[in-house]
Formats: structure tokens, C-alpha cells, sequence
């Protein structure tokens, strides 16, 4: 696996670090309420787990999957709901947790979805974001990393399925994408 990466942008201590980072800042943010933690499947899945077990606070978790329809490695902003929240989000407080905001559309769907159901508030924790692709204005309020507007792997992001794995951020090689 080794051989197929070109360099590290995050390592895995830096992705710790400011993961509790983030969850002191949520535990101080949400004192005394009761936050439900929606993860975006799959790529959410390490953060999720991370942040969970970083935070004091008693924080419910619940899961969505969309699919952005789109070719390849780019995001089209049309979204599908592939499994939708067991848990009715009226009157609750949310805090979306993203492994990535790349041109944000997917995330400026899911909000509007989240909005319509009527919850007391909604946030946002993405692990990375990349600012240079953004396209529509989104407000996060916590972001792990801004990185570079490059294609990466690693921490649950996952180039055909696999990298999820990596406990740090990176690019691939050349030859990993032409194979
Ligand atoms: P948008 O463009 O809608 O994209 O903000 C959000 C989703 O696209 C995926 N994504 C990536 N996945 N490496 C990945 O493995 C990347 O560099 C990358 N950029 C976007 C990801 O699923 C994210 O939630
Ligand atoms: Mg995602």
C-alpha cells in the first residue's frame, strides 16, 4: 500500500490531535444538551468514531448514506438519500460529521434536507475541507484541516473502495490512478 501513496498531507498524529481538539470545543459548545451525532457514510466512519470517544458529552450517533450522482471523482450535487436517519431529528440538536467538504454541494443538499425536518439546530464538523473547490458559500462550524485541492485518500476517505483504512491523510500516486 506504501508504494501506491505519493506523499502524506495529515499524518495520523495531527488527525488525533485536533480531533480533540474539535470535541473539547463540542463538549464546551453543547454543555448541558443533547446532541445527536449524524455520520455520512462510509467516509465519516473513522471521524465518527474518533470524535464519539473523544467527546464528554452523552451524544447519540445515527447514520446517512447518499450517493452524489457523478462521474468519477467529481460531485454533481445531486444527491440520493441510500439509507436515511432511524432517528427523528425534530426539536434536536444535530451536528453533522463529514470526512470532507470538497465543492460542498453534497453537504448543501443534506442541510436542507436536515432543515426541513425541523430540527432545534444544525451544524457541521468536517474533518477536511478544501477551500480552493468550494462552490457553493457553506457555513462549518467545525473544520479539522484545510487542505489543498488535490484528490486524497486515507481516514475514510477511499479512492475504487480502498485507502479507507490509512490513519492519515494522503495523496495517491500517478500509477495508482492509470492501472
Ligand atoms: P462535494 O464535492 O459534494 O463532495 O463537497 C463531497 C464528497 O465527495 C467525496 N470526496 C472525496 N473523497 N477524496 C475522497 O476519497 C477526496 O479528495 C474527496 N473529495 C470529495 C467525499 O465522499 C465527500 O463526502
Ligand atoms: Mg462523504
Amino acid at each position: 500500500m506504501g508504494a501506491d501513496l505519493e506523499k502524506v498531507l495529515v499524518t495520523a498524529e495531527d488527525i488525533q490531535r485536533r480531533v480533540a481538539e474539535l470535541a473539547a470545543e463540542i463538549d464546551r459548545d453543547y454543555a448541558g444538551r443533547d446532541v445527536l451525532l449524524v455520520g455520512v457514510l462510509k467516509g465519516a466512519v473513522m471521524v465518527m468514531a474518533d470524535l464519539a470517544r473523544a467527546l464528554h458529552l452523552p451524544a447519540q450517533m445515527d447514520w446517512m448514506a447518499v450517493s452524489s450522482y457523478g462521474s468519477g471523482t467529481k460531485s454533481s450535487g445531486v444527491v440520493r438519500i441510500l439509507k436515511d436517519l432511524d432517528t427523528d431529528i425534530a426539536g434536536r440538536d444535530v451536528l453533522v460529521v463529514e470526512d470532507i467538504i470538497d465543492s460542498g454541494l453534497t453537504l448543501s443538499w443534506l442541510l436542507a434536507n436536515l432543515n426541513s425536518r425541523g430540527p432545534a439546530s444544525v451544524e457541521v464538523c468536517a474533518m477536511f475541507r478544501k477551500p480552493d473547490a468550494i462552490k457553493v458559500p457553506l457555513r462549518v462550524r467545525y473544520v479539522g484541516f484545510d487542505i489543498p485541492n488535490e484528490f486524497v485518500v486515507g481516514y475514510g476517505l477511499d479512492y475504487a473502495e480502498r485507502y479507507r483504512n490509512l490513519p492519515f491523510v494522503g495523496t495517491l500516486a500517478q500509477h495508482v490512478y492509470t492501472r
